[in-house]
Order: C-alpha cells, then sequence, then structure tokens
C-alpha cells in the first residue's frame, strides 16, 4: 500500500437523537469518543493527511480532533448539505489533493479497526478502481445506501433507501459508508455531484455511478464483522456499541493470558496495559491509562481510573485515581486512593483509608482508617489504627514527613507541617503538633486520672453502676477477680 493517503473522517452532523449537549461524536465509549476511537483507527495507516470535517458544535468538535491529531486539518462545514458536500469542502480546505487514495469515514464507528482500513485500501489500490466501497451483508438494511449489482455481479450504483425502488431495497449489502477513491477521480467528480434526489442532498455516493458512466472501475470489499462500521445514534446504541467493544478488549486481554472472572462486570477501557498472569475479580473497572502489573489481582468491586498498579499487588474494593502502588502491595478493601499517592512496594494502605497526594514508601503500611494527605511516610514505617494527617489549617495545606521504620500509635493527628524522625514513636491518641526527633516517642496527652467511684455515686441505679457494684461485691466476698492489662507501663499501642 502506499502511504500517499488522504483520511476524510465526517463529523459535521447533528447528532439530534443523542438528545445532549455534548456532540455526539465526542460521547465516550471505552475511555474514548467515538470519534477518538475512529482517530486512532485511522493514524495506524499513517496516512499523509487527515481532514475531519466539522460544523456542528465545531467549537467542540474541532479542539477534540487538534488535541487527538494535532497535524489533522480542520473543514469547517457550515450547512450539512449531505456527504458529497462534505468532502468537498474537505478537498477545498486541503486546496486539492493531487494523487493517491483517499479513504472517507464517519466519526461515529467506534469499533473500527485499523486493520479493516488497511486491508479495503490495500484492496482497493491493488484493484486499480475508481471507487472502492466497504460494504456489509447484514439482516436488517433498512436505512442504508444499498450496494445494487449488475446481473454479472458488477457494483453499478449505490442507491439510498429513500431512492430506492422495492426490489432494491431486498437488497441486504449495504454501504457502510466508508469508501475509496482514486484521488484524481475524486477531484473530477465532485463537482459533477447534484442534489436532484428524495433528500435534496448532495450524495457522495453519487459517485459509483459516476465512476461507471466515465467507464472506470468500481467494486464493493464486504467487510464480514459488520459491527466495526456500525455507527450510534442514540444512547441506546451507545450502550448497546459500548458493551460490544468491552467485550472484544476483555476477549483480547484474555487471550493475552489476562484472567477475567466475570466478563459481564468487567470493563476495561482501551487504553488500558494489562501483564500476563494478571486477575481481574467481579465488579471491577480499570479505566484510562490503566496500567497493572504480572500476577496483581483487582477486585473484586474496584474502580482503577489511571492508576499504575505493581507486579504481584493486591487491589481490594477499591477506588483510585490517579494513583501508584509498588510492586506487591496491598490495597483495601474500602480503600480511596485519591491522586499523587505512591505506595512503595511491599506497602499497605488498608480498610476504610483514604490517601491523596501522598508517598508511602518500601513497606510502609496505614492499616485501618485513617487520612493521609499531603505526606512522606518512609520506608518500613506503620501508621497506628485512626490517624489523622491534618494537612488543611484552614487557609492552606501542609505536608506532613514521617522517616523509616517508626511506629506510631492509634488514633494520633499529624498537624502539618510536622516531621517525625526515623525510628521514632508515638503513643496512643496523641496530637503530633511539634517535631519528633529520631528515636524519640511523643506522648501528648495528659496522665490519667480515675475518679473513685463516680459511676456509683452519679449514675446510682444504673445498669453501669450494677455492673461496677457486682465487681466490688466479689471483690469482697474473696474472688481473684482481676482486671486484664491495667499495670505497667502503657505501650505506644496502635500498631497492628
Ligand atoms: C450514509 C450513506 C449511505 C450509507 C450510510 C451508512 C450517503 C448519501 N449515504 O447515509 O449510503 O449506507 O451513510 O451509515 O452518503 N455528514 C457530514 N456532513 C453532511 C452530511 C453528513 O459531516 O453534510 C456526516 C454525518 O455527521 C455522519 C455521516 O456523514 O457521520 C453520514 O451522514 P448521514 O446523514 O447519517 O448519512 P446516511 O443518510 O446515514
Ligand atoms: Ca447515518
Amino acid at each position: 500500500m502506499t502511504n500517499n493517503l488522504t483520511v476524510i473522517v465526517l463529523a459535521a452532523g447533528g447528532g439530534t437523537r443523542m438528545r445532549s449537549k455534548t456532540p455526539k461524536v465526542l460521547h465516550p465509549v471505552c475511555g474514548r469518543s467515538m470519534l477518538g476511537h475512529v482517530l486512532h483507527a485511522v493514524q495506524t495507516l499513517e496516512p499523509r493527511q487527515v481532514v475531519a470535517v466539522v460544523g456542528h458544535q465545531r467549537e467542540l468538535v474541532g479542539p477534540h480532533v487538534k488535541e487527538l491529531l494535532p497535524d489533522a486539518l480542520l473543514a469547517v462545514q457550515e450547512d450539512q448539505l449531505g456527504t458529497g458536500h462534505a468532502v468537498r469542502v474537505a478537498v477545498e480546505a486541503a486546496g486539492g489533493i493531487g494523487s493517491g487514495t483517499v479513504l472517507v469515514a464517519y466519526g461515529d464507528t467506534p469499533l473500527l479497526e485499523g486493520e479493516s482500513l488497511r486491508a479495503f485500501a490495500a484492496e482497493h489500490e491493488a484493484a486499480e478502481r475508481a471507487v472502492s466501497i466497504l460494504s456489509g451483508i447484514v439482516p436488517a438494511p433498512f436505512g442504508y445506501g444499498r450496494v445494487v449489482r449488475d446481473a454479472d455481479g458488477d457494483v453499478v450504483a449505490i442507491v439510498e433507501e429513500k431512492d430506492a425502488t422495492p426490489e432494491q431495497r431486498e437488497i441486504h449489502e449495504i454501504n457502510s459508508g466508508i469508501l475509496a477513491f482514486d484521488a484524481a477521480f475524486l477531484a473530477e467528480a465532485l463537482p459533477q455531484i447534484g442534489n436532484d434526489n428524495a433528500k435534496g442532498e448532495y450524495y457522495l455516493t453519487d459517485c459509483v455511478q459516476l465512476a461507471r458512466d466515465a467507464g472506470l472501475t468500481v467494486g464493493a470489499y464486504p467487510l464480514e464483522d459488520v459491527l466495526q462500521t456500525e455507527g450510534a445514534n442514540d444512547r441506546a446504541q451507545l450502550a448497546d456499541l459500548g458493551r460490544e467493544m468491552n467485550r472484544r478488549i476483555l476477549t483480547r486481554w484474555m487471550r493475552e493470558g489476562v484472567s477475567v472472572m466475570d466478563p459481564a462486570t468487567t470493563w476495561v477501557d482501551a487504553d488500558v496495559e494489562l501483564a500476563q498472569d494478571v486477575t481481574i475479580l467481579p465488579g471491577t473497572q480499570l479505566l484510562g491509562a490503566t496500567v497493572v502489573g504480572e500476577d496483581a489481582v483487582i477486585g473484586p468491586d474496584t474502580t482503577l481510573q489511571d492508576c499504575e498498579i505493581g507486579a504481584g499487588a493486591r487491589v481490594v474494593r477499591t477506588h483510585g485515581q490517579l494513583a501508584v502502588v509498588g510492586q506487591d502491595a496491598n490495597v483495601g478493601p474500602f480503600a480511596y486512593l485519591r491522586p499523587g499517592t505512591h505506595l512503595g512496594e511491599g506497602g499497605k494502605i488498608g480498610t476504610f483509608v483514604e490517601t491523596k497526594n501522598s508517598t508511602l514508601a518500601a513497606g510502609a503500611k496505614v492499616p485501618h482508617l485513617s487520612y493521609v494527605g499531603d505526606a512522606e511516610v518512609g520506608e518500613g514505617t506503620n501508621i497506628g489504627a485512626g490517624t489523622i494527617f491534618a494537612n488543611y489549617d484552614g487557609v492552606a495545606k501542609h505536608r506532613t514527613t514521617i522517616g523509616r521504620h517508626a511506629r506510631t500509635g492509634s488514633n494520633n493527628t499529624f498537624v502539618a507541617p510536622v516531621t517525625v524522625g526515623d525510628g521514632a514513636g508515638t503513643g496512643a491518641g496523641t496530637v503530633v503538633r511539634e517535631d519528633v526527633p529520631a528515636g524519640d516517642l511523643a506522648v501528648s496527652a495528659g496522665p490519667q486520672r480515675n475518679v473513685e467511684g463516680w459511676v456509683l455515686r452519679r449514675r446510682a441505679g444504673t445498669a453501669q453502676a450494677a455492673a461496677a457494684e457486682a465487681v466490688r461485691d466479689s471483690a469482697h466476698t474473696g474472688s481473684d477477680a482481676d482486671v486484664d492489662g491495667v499495670g505497667g507501663t502503657p505501650p505506644p499501642g496502635g500498631e497492628s
């Protein structure tokens, strides 16, 4: 195949049946817009030029095209006078197209694959045709242009539904909308297309008849996988195509060595990367540019957007966004990883823990019920249960730094900015407002005071008082009743 290829993508239509303020071609399917999928497929052909025809809501569609394909040319079609008119606008915007092949595609066919376009263009060029039609044989051809063949099976025309005779409407071979042209022929044919038809539109498909009239070759190349050229006109069709795309993505990954326990409840976006022997458990969504390393197990019931999960990591019932989880680390169940979370190798972000903009070095653990925001936690450090990194003073955010192999007690509050040194400790319930030097133990709670007999005096007659009294009575009758854990120095506590 030559690389003298121009691709024209039609995306000027209104898409009114979506009933949306978002342009039809920008609706997402598996992590990309419909148009994004088409441009992605087109890009794999490395065309000389891509021209996108924009019209409706071009202030949104145009920038989207330029973001995905900065070299693409935008052609503005003010009024949508038909596919023939759209292509004419594209050719004019390009200042003519010279020689080579011109491929026309639509912006709303998300399942389209580059390989199908490549095979189609190659076939078109090998057959040296003026026009080639990517066709499809469908059970329900209603609404499509029909590929009309003569007694020898040669293609003679494409007839639109509204212009078709009852016999022509019985034809099941349809025009997918994707056409390939010899550039020189297209340049000659475009000005000859009229709009004398049922819709009063300039039909690009009239080129087939024009080529025949000029004695040039035309042909149709049926694509077996017709879903690839199917467009979504409303949100129900969009959901159908989305489910189909997800099914295809999962099938591809399973063939690459990924285990998907329940494909029906697993969603993986088009740009996600999964290594061999990854296991995905039910109810999991891997979105955006998420990357998962070998042997990692994700799920059940986990959503990860733009996350990087290391090999052998385990992420259970977790919601994560823009987070990095190291090799063999453990996350969840019920963790919330917010942007900027970096969990080191073998580390743990456990149950009911929220993290944000924080780095936990290798082997660092925050096992239970904590908020870690704007923090640096050193290697091998354990953060006690129920700890809050108080990063916000009501005006600005501040950072907390905790050194290596520290042990902090349960129910601590780190009032940032504050630093806890390597190997330091803190007692349970400590409010850490001042820096703790390496190796020191910080305790902030005052000594405990027991007010003797308070319950018996102030809560007399209650179950609480009765329970207390029962212990006192048995103590007086000489039983050995003892209460564990009241003697000695309280440990820092809270690690587990
Ligand atoms: C078109 C084809 C038909 C084919 C069908 C496949 C013609 C005349 N008919 O019919 O043979 O079976 O697609 O889906 O080509 N567009 C523009 N500017 C315009 C008109 C259309 O950009 O002025 C874009 C639309 O946004 C859309 C695509 O071109 O993405 C097709 O237009 P549409 O009006 O839907 O064509 P159909 O009537 O479906
Ligand atoms: Ca259509």
